[in-house]
């Protein structure tokens, strides 16, 4: 290593406020997950019994994770990489597992902005006619067979060099002047046009048989332990937490700042989010049903992309004034996806700087410019909505699920740098964290997810994943997988440029203090 001390260096970017910070995190949070994923996981995993897991999952991993990420990130200041680092050198390792993990997640997520941004136009003049199912796996994405296509589909290629521009600006303006800024208009334009959307769903006809389809329990599925992944991996995911990015948020807020308490804003701001489009969602669907004289569960296409993509545009064809609603359903999900995939590069972006020593702004170049490369050549395809899909499965709930074991088992019982973490958050939050924290983190946490995680690999490889070929599950799931580990390996042995951390004190005054 060569170059100046970290106390030398100038200090870091921080967003300019806390409500900048909030507005910032809930914006990574409310994403594609909140209404694209949500609804369907909730319906298919036990409807109004899901809710239980879910609660389960975000009060025992979900809460307690945010907490972790943002004590590392706040307290060590650093992009995940440099963060883990600093807490003990050899966790760089998983740091890197967790930034290449937002890079294969920020290649897909990208390809359904676009998608909703297609959308958005086609709501205008119902473009999707009367078979939408047809017209969005046939006309519009060109599905072919699970293949490695190299045949470009212009539809959804052109829509999403728009997104890698705008993202790479936003990204490029860096904290206070892009990300925060964005947040800022984005997330109020969203909350105030999705409470709009979930109001009118809910004056239709047959709105009231779809919110009984979603919350009436089914009991028995607590008893599958597919359900309580579900409701974990939904939870992770839909927090944005493990992953690296929310550690990289923290690190931009400033030293005196209320951690805790803005995580729970984050963390109810979330959930209420997600139980409100679940309720958009399935208010919607009732209506269909009720056009059709059938009911929710006799409907199909009732999760994954094809709820948004097939589903959605028929209800929103039954509807009088559908453009409207179409156009701001979609509008809301490219508002979400932006907010979120924003925040899942800022990570991988600040994480190339530090560690190579480049400006932001070239490093935001380098990552958007790659990922963008990869996400066109692969999901703007004729194989890409089976290669998002089977991505999507492997990242969730193996990669994430990898990474918050190792993360906990690390902090927990490796490093044993919970009691410095659990410190600095009660130091300068108001909240302050238990020792029940140790318990949900270095016991629960791990111990429910690694018996989750096997539960889910042995299926993935016994019962493979929607009948796919087992090499294209192979390639695109494990080798997603395989992936990571490998980047995440060549990154940690590549060495720092222009930083020596060996005497990084993040926090002079506090020391001062102690004194
Ligand atoms: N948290 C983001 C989402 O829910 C990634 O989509």
């Amino acid at each position: 290593m060569a170059g100046g001390s970290a106390a030398a260096a100038p200090e870091r970017e921080t967003w300019t406020s806390s409500t900048g910070f909030i507005l910032a995190a809930v914006g990574s949070a409310v994403g594609l997950g909140n209404i694209w994923r949500f609804p369907g996981v909730a319906y298919e995993s036990g409807g109004g019994a899901f809710l239980i897991p879910y609660l389960v999952a975000l009060l025992t991993a979900g809460i307690p994770i945010l907490f972790l990420d943002y004590a590392i990130g706040h307290r060590y200041r650093g992009a995940a990489p440099l963060s883990y680092r600093r807490m003990a050198r050899p966790a760089e390792a998983l740091g890197w597992f967790q930034i290449v993990l937002s890079f294969v997640i920020a290649v897909y997520y990208a390809a359904v902005i676009a998608w909703s941004l297609s959308y958005f136009v086609f709501a205008f003049d119902l473009r999707w006619g009367e078979d939408t199912a047809v017209f969005f796996t046939g006309e519009y994405l060109q599905v072919g067979d699970p293949e490695v296509s190299t045949t470009l589909v212009p539809g959804v290629a052109v829509p999403l060099v728009l997104v890698w521009v705008v993202v790479l600006a936003i990204i490029a303006l860096g904290v206070s002047r892009g990300v925060q800024r964005v947040n800022v208009v984005f997330i109020p334009l969203l909350v105030v046009a999705f409470v709009g959307l979930v109001a009118r769903a809910l004056t239709l006809p047959g709105a009231a048989d779809g919110l009984n389809a979603l919350f009436t329990p089914d009991w028995a599925a607590l008893a599958d332990p597919g359900v309580w992944i579900a409701a974990y991996s939904q939870i992770f995911f839909s927090l944005s937490i493990a992953f690296g990015i929310m550690v990289t948020y923290a690190s931009y807020q400033r030293r005196r700042a209320n951690m805790t308490s803005s995580g729970l804003v984050v963390a109810f701001a979330n959930s209420s989010f997600e139980i409100l489009a679940g309720i958009g969602v399935f208010a919607t669907l009732g209506f269909l049903a009720h056009q059709q004289a059938s009911t929710v569960d006799q409907l199909e296409g009732l999760s994954g992309p094809i709820l948004s993509f097939v589903t959605f545009p028929a209800v929103i064809s039954e509807m009088p004034g559908g453009n409207l609603f179409g156009a701001v359903f979609f509008g809301a999900l490219v508002l979400a996806g932006f907010t979120s995939i924003i925040s899942i590069l800022l990570g991988v972006a600040a994480s190339v700087s530090e560690k190579f020593g480049l400006a932001h702004r070239t490093a935001s170049i380098v990552v958007c410019g790659v990922c963008a490369v990869i996400s066109i050549g692969l999901f703007s395809t004729t194989s890409g909505l089976i290669a998002l899909d089977t991505v999507d499965q492997w990242a969730n709930n193996v990669g994430i699920v990898v990474s918050a074991i190792v993360m906990t088992v690390l902090v927990a019982w490796v490093f044993r740098t919970a009691p410095v973490l659990r410190a600095h958050l009660n130091r300068v939050s108001t909240f302050q964290v238990g020792r029940v924290w140790y318990v949900l983190v270095g016991g629960l946490a791990p111990v429910l997810l690694t018996y989750m995680l096997v539960e889910r690999v042995r299926t993935l490889l016994t019962e493979g994943y929607e009948g796919y070929p087992t090499w294209y599950l192979a390639l695109f799931g494990w080798g997603a997988i395989a992936l990571v580990v490998v980047g995440a390996l060549i990154l940690t042995l590549a060495p720092w440029r222009d930083r020596d951390d060996t005497d990084f004190h993040a926090w002079p005054e506090l020391e001062e203090e102690r004194r």
